[in-house]
């Protein structure tokens, strides 16, 4: 097991990229696999779940070239893949595993798709349903429907689905399905969720149509093959804007960075909070992109509950920890989706802030934060969840004395650079201390 040990940072004044958006990479890897031609794409993550996308589109016959780690070229298939010869793994990635099962759906083969310890806990039910009723079999392995999920494909009939999950994953696995249909398949979700598979079938001309919370794609449709550029993931820069948000005199720029208006949630809250921050949109294109300049302040308690949660999902760990960081009470509610995650969120968050004596009620569905108390360094685990370890590696910069957040080398799923960024924005430099190390494995 890998953990780090870190220490009190300083103030942060620094300039900074993030690594591509996770979401929009698998997103552009499955779309130009599907695609009738080849594509370029650019700012890809190369992280663990996204090479994961990767390697399950190359054991379905589809060549991708890696001449850079951030760079792929695809050959698109028209829509056409080939039978695996072995199990799918689909690693840490539910996001692989559930967009994925829509394009099988339509293959008129079968494949099994595994994943590690924790996507095999993480529900299924969601895409299965949606995918059964357009006539695909798919049958859950594991307890209460989790995987290996075996997927048997064939010819598909369109539905009009209303997703009980406000979900972009469930989304996304009905309209990639669709494509494959003769008709006109429609999703309807609760809340909006991240719209990037609308935006990305767009850009590969699948023209959907979107009306209010539902989307509709038409069948017998291959995408057109157009090169992309990926921007930078907000879900990553949001640990460094935390970390500058919360401490005055801190100055963050952050450029080449996704604007996606289902994802700068976490800009309205940390302006609700207290923070200064300028959004700047350069790209509208495709996916908008941008920088984000943050200057810190006294951070104040906020309410984060129903449609927003969506837009701020896999921010909530790092909004908690601001809230810790923040005087007076945050309310984080609406958000069960929390608990079926790479770990339950939810729990996580309350154990380790507890952990850093900050007092935290757990709720069903959220946590009411008590912030405003100095945080104290404590030994604390990330649970198998990276964006756990990173939001506690920030809170870490925070505490007085210590703190060791075991299990880290899960931050390679979804953020490769994170350590080497964070010794970098937080090396005290009157001391060149590093406030980051890395222990021996144990
Ligand atoms: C994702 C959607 C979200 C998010 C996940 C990535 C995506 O999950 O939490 O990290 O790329 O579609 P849900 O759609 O299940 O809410």
């Amino acid at each position: 097991m890998e953990s780090w040990k870190i220490q009190r940072g300083p103030v942060i004044r620094a300039e900074i990229t993030v690594p591509g958006d996770k979401s929009i990479s698998h997103r552009a890897v499955l779309l130009a696999a599907i695609s009738n031609g080849t594509c370029l794409l650019t700012g890809f993550l190369p992280s663990e779940d996204c090479l994961a996308t990767v390697g399950a589109m190359r054991a379905l016959g589809v060549e991708i070239e890696q001449p850079e780690p951030t760079t792929l070229i695809v050959h698109g298939r028209a829509g056409q893949l080939t039978a695996p010869e072995a199990d799918i793994d689909c690693g840490n990635s539910g996001t692989t595993m559930r967009l994925l099962s829509g394009i099988l759906a339509a293959q008129p083969f079968r494949a099994r798709l595994t994943g590690d310890p924790s996507l095999s806990k993480r529900p299924m039910q969601r895409v299965m349903t949606p995918l059964s009723q357009m006539g695909a079999r798919l049958t859950a392995e594991g307890p209460k429907n989790a995987p290996p999920l075996v997927i048997e494909g064939g010819k598909l009939t369109p539905i009009a689905y209303e997703s009980p999950v406000a979900s972009a994953q469930v989304k996304s696995a009905v309209l990639l399905a669709g494509l494959f249909t003769h008709g006109r398949t429609s999703v309807t979700e609760p809340e909006q969720s991240r719209n990037h598979t609308e935006r990305m079938l767009e850009w590969f001309l699948a023209a959907p149509h979107v009306d209010g919370l539902t989307v509709t794609v038409a069948g017998e449709m291959t995408p057109e093959s157009r090169d992309f550029h990926i921007p930078g993931d907000l879900s990553s820069a949001a640990f460094w804007l935390v970390a500058a948000a919360a401490q005055t005199g801190s100055h963050l720029l952050v450029t080449d960075v996704g604007l996606n208006e289902t994802r700068t949630g976490v800009l309205a809250v940390l302006v609700r909070m207290g923070a200064h921050v300028r959004e700047i949109i350069e790209v509208e294109e495709g996916e908008p992109s941008g920088s984000i300049e943050i200057q810190g302040a006294p951070l104040r308690g906020t309410v984060i509950r129903g449609k927003e949660i969506p837009n701020v999902i896999d921010e909530l760990p790092i909004l908690a920890v601001a809230g810790a960081l923040a005087h007076g009470t945050t309310v984080i509610a609406d958000a069960a989706e929390l608990r079926v995650k790479e770990t339950d969120r939810l729990a996580a968050i309350a154990v380790n802030l507890r952990a850093m004596g900050i007092t935290v009620n757990e709720t069903h569905d959220g946590l009411e934060i008590f912030g405003g108390t100095p945080l104290k360094g404590a030994r604390l685990s990330s649970f198998g969840d990276h964006r756990i370890a990173m939001a506690f590696a920030i809170a870490g910069l925070f505490a007085e004395g210590e703190t060791v957040i075991d299990g880290v080398e899960c931050v390679a799923t979804s953020y490769p650079g994170f350590h080497d960024t964070l010794r970098r924005l937080a090396t005290h430099p009157d001391r060149q201390t590093p406030v980051i190390t890395a222990l021996p494995k144990e």
